[in-house]
C-alpha cells in the first residue's frame, strides 16, 4: 500500500520543467535507472521503436536552442493581443540550463513489415515512443530530476543536427536534470494560458457525452 501511494504521489508531482533547472550533475547510476525505465515501456508488437540520443555537447545544444527560439518567434507572430502578451511571459525550454538533453526517436521500420498490432493503426508505433517518454518522465520525477519536453522544432533540422538516419523521426527533445523545486501548478496554468479540465468532463458513460445512469 505504501508503494501504491508513492506511485500516485510521483504521478501527481511530475511537472514539465523550464525554469527550475540547476545544471548540477546527474549520477550515472540514476541516469541508467531512468533510461532503463524508459526502455521497459510497452510497445506495439514488442517493436521497442525508440532510441535515446544523449546530447551533452554545448555547440549542439546552442544550435538547437537558436532553432527553438526561431520557431517560438514564428508561433508568437501568429498570436494577437492578449494571447501574444501572455505567450511572451512563457518560457518554452530550458535547454542550456538543464544538465542533459535526451532526444527520443521513433523508428517505424523496427520489427517491420509485420508489426503485430500496427496493421490497423499506423500511429501505434508513435504511441509506444510516447509511453517510453512517460516512463522516463515519471522515473526521473521519482529520482528528484526535472524533465521538460521541447517540441518547438522542425524534424528535418533536428535530424540533420544529430545525424539521425533517414526514416527515423525525432519525437522529443527532453531537457533533464536536477531542479531547485517542482511547481505544484503547470506553467501554462500559472501564466493564465490555459487551465486543466476536471476529470468529470473527460469521462463519458456508454457513449460520447453520456451521463452516468
Ligand atoms: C507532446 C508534448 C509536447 C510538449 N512541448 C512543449 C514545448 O515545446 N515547450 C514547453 O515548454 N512545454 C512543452 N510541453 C509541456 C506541456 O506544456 C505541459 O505538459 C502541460 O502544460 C502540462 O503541464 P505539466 O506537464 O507540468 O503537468 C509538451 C508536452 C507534451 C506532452
Amino acid at each position: 500500500m505504501h508503494t501504491l501511494s508513492e506511485l500516485y504521489e510521483v504521478i501527481h508531482r511530475r511537472r514539465d520543467v523550464r525554469g527550475q533547472f540547476t545544471g548540477e550533475p546527474i549520477e550515472p547510476a540514476v541516469l541508467d535507472r531512468v533510461l532503463d525505465a524508459a526502455h521497459a515501456a510497452p510497445s506495439v508488437g514488442l517493436s521497442q521503436p525508440w532510441d535515446f540520443v544523449l546530447v551533452r555537447d554545448d555547440v549542439t545544444r546552442r544550435s538547437f536552442r537558436e532553432h527553438v527560439e526561431r520557431q517560438r518567434r514564428e508561433f508568437a507572430a501568429t498570436l494577437d493581443g492578449e494571447r501574444a502578451d501572455r505567450f511572451d511571459n512563457i518560457k518554452v525550454e530550458g535547454i542550456l540550463e538543464s544538465t542533459l538533453s535526451i532526444v527520443v526517436t521513433y523508428d517505424p521500420a523496427r520489427g517491420a513489415p509485420a508489426v503485430l498490432g500496427r496493421h490497423s493503426i499506423a500511429d501505434a508505433g508513435l504511441y509506444s515512443v510516447c509511453l517510453a517518454i512517460q516512463n522516463l518522465w515519471l522515473s526521473a520525477t521519482a529520482e528528484d530530476l526535472g524533465v521538460g519536453w521541447v517540441s518547438f522544432f522542425a524534424e528535418s533540422f533536428l535530424s540533420e543536427l544529430l545525424a539521425i538516419p533517414d526514416g527515423i523521426r525525432p519525437v522529443a527533445w527532453l531537457c533533464v536534470g536536477p531542479v531547485s523545486h517542482l511547481e505544484t501548478v503547470p506553467d501554462l496554468e500559472r501564466h493564465g494560458w490555459r487551465s486543466r479540465r476536471p476529470l468529470a468532463a473527460a469521462v463519458h458513460h456508454d457513449r460520447w457525452g453520456g451521463a452516468r445512469a
